[in-house]
């Protein structure tokens, strides 16, 4: 009597877990490869890694993704939604893939698996007063921040900081340090290299790093398959030359992790 207690109460508990989720499960690499495509979710608004120009996706990242997903044999049908939305599509199975520079984090490697990271980089604070450099300097500042970012973080973690305040989009962040709205911005070391070669006017100076990251791409969690097939074939592209070239069209140097 006390099995069958024990087993239908392990069977009524079996059965709550699937309800409430409803949770689909991640294309397996078969039935990608069977598709021939690969969806592949980005930003698009954090040149130059992913961005569009005229109208059309573009970037660093992009090119990366492309290039391994040719290797795979693969062709890539390109989403591009809201940086906050990338994980959670994920996790409903809306697309297969995500680059978009996120860094390998703790939290996030509970809720995803990360490929190989693609570059390494670190957060680095930017600001138009000479005086604003250091982690220390950030004391009594209103610093602008991208949210849902490994930036806002880390910066939570800075003592003393006036106010953190965030934005959806990277670039409204730029425009708020460089419109003298807050006094400091913390972003990609690469990216605000590009921003400020882009706009030399802006008055913007990169100072120190945060913290630094590896930086990779996504896969549901624990689609292992996938993320070894993408990881062999970004492997060729770091071995075969593909990676530099990409790398130095767009930075004019290699970024990839040594
Ligand atoms: N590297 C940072 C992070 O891990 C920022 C990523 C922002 N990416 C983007 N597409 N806006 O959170």
């Amino acid at each position: 009597a006390k099995n069958i207690v024990s087993l239908s109460i392990t069977g009524i508990l079996a059965g709550l877990a699937l309800l409430p989720l409803q949770r689909v499960d991640a294309r397996s690499l078969s039935a990608i490869e069977k598709d021939h495509k690969i969806i592949i979710a980005t930003e698009g608004q954090f040149s130059p890694f992913n961005y569009f120009q005229a109208g059309k996706l573009t970037g660093f990242e992009i090119d990366i993704a492309n290039a391994v997903a040719q290797k795979m044999g693969l062709t890539v049908e390109w989403k591009s939604v809201g940086f906050d939305a990338l994980i959670a599509g994920l996790q409903q199975d809306r697309w297969d893939l995500v680059i978009a520079s996120h860094g390998i984090t703790e939290s996030r490697a509970k809720v995803v698996t990360f490929t190989t990271p693609h570059y390494c980089t670190g957060g680095v604070i930017v600001s138009k007063d000479p005086a604003i450099r250091s982690v220390a300097n950030l004391a009594g500042k209103n610093v602008v921040v991208q949210v849902g970012t490994s930036y806002l973080e880390n910066l939570k973690k800075v003592p003393n900081i006036k106010d953190i305040k965030t934005f959806p989009k990277d670039t409204d962040a730029q425009a708020a340090v460089t419109m003298g709205r807050a006094d400091a911005w913390v972003s990609d070391k690469f990216l605000a290299k590009a921003a400020i070669a882009a706009n030399p006017s802006s008055g913007l100076k990169i100072g120190d790093f945060v913290f630094v990251e590896k930086v990779g791409a996504l896969v549901s969690k624990g689609n292992i398959p996938l993320a070894d097939a993408y990881n062999k074939a970004f492997n060729q592209i770091l071995a075969d030359g593909t990676y530099a070239a990409i790398s130095n069209k767009y930075f004019k140097e290699d970024i990839r992790c040594k």
